[in-house]
């Protein structure tokens, strides 16, 4: 398969080495996907900038799940190119153009993306030290005692210092997503992705996940790509937002235009709908 490429967009330098001080930190350029005869994308542009938080609302079914395992390498796009930190996803650049990549170039470029899921996806017979830990001596090849303490650090950022040691059916949901978070953290990803991550939550335990979310928005220089429905939180910690509806970008801006003073009425329906929930 041969996409259709605008190469001039990506952020890699002439040598084709990966580019950290230029240039958006994720680019996508043209993507389309189609399940069957269904096309989900439709000739999507997204950049996330160096740092930049963006956060993707708009209603289920529009896209936005997609977007993301798109971003990490999950899902191929039928046409368009992905550009992480300045190298593609699917492509490998070399003097007579873009060339689809080997499995191995994609499985790299994928490592500096993070992601949590809605449903947190934590090994059940591991404990929470053992889920954040695993990958750091499996995938960074970190020494065992050098990922405990890289492990402990990081349940500790996120409030868990009191079970590390528990397994996942020993804590609250809001417990098990923290560890989710820190296990993606772990990885040390130079984009973290966030899937509604509080939607799978009973209402009390939002608050604690959303926290967590948002002091490491306000702390780090990761870019991030955060979808939710929850406005206030969007409108504390985006920088832009993006409204998807159907497949396409039909709104985008500062937080403050998109969520108080929307122009499209697809979005005023929109949070008009989630507002009223
Ligand atoms: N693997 C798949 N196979 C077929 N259809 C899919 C698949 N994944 C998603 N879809 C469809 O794509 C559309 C967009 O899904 P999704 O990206 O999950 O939307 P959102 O996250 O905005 O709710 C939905 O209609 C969904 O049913
Ligand atoms: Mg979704």
């Amino acid at each position: 398969m041969q996409p259709d490429v605008k190469q001039a967009d990506a952020a890699s330098d002439d040598a084709g080495q990966p580019s950290t001080s230029r240039g958006p930190l994720m680019s996508m350029r043209e993507i389309s996907k189609s399940y069957g005869d269904r096309k989900i994308l439709d000739h999507i542009d997204l950049d996330v900038a160096p740092g930049e938080k963006v956060a993707l609302i708009g209603p289920s079914g529009s896209g936005k799940t997609t977007i993301l395992r798109l971003a990490i390498g999950l899902v191929k796009p039928d046409a368009g190119t992905i550009n992480i930190a300045g190298r593609y996803l699917w492509h490998e650049e070399t003097p007579g153009g873009l060339k689809p990549a080997r499995d191995r170039h994609t499985r790299e470029v994928r490592r500096s993306v993070g992601i949590v899921f809605q449903q947190f996806n934590l090994f059940p017979h591991m404990t929470a030290l053992e889920n954040v830990r695993e990958p750091l001596v499996h995938v960074m090849k970190l020494s065992r005692a050098e990922g405990e303490a890289r492990a402990i650090d990081l349940l500790v950022k996120v409030g868990l210092a009191d079970h590390i040691n528990k397994r996942p059916a020993q804590l609250s949901g809001g417990q098990q997503q923290r560890v989710a978070i820190a296990r993606s953290l772990a990885l040390q990803p130079r984009i973290i992705l966030f899937d509604e991550v509080t939607s799978a939550l009973d209402p009390e335990l939002v608050g604690e996940v959303l926290t967590v979310v948002r002091n490491l928005a306000h702390e780090t220089d990761m870019s991030m790509l955060i979808v939710t429905h929850e406005v206030s939180f969007a409108a504390d910690i985006a920088d832009r937002v993006l409204m998807f509806d159907a497949g396409k970008i039909v709104e985008e801006g500062s937080p403050a235009q998109v969520l108080k003073d929307p122009v499209q009425p697809r979005t005023r329906q929109f949070l008009r709908a989630i507002l009223e929930r």
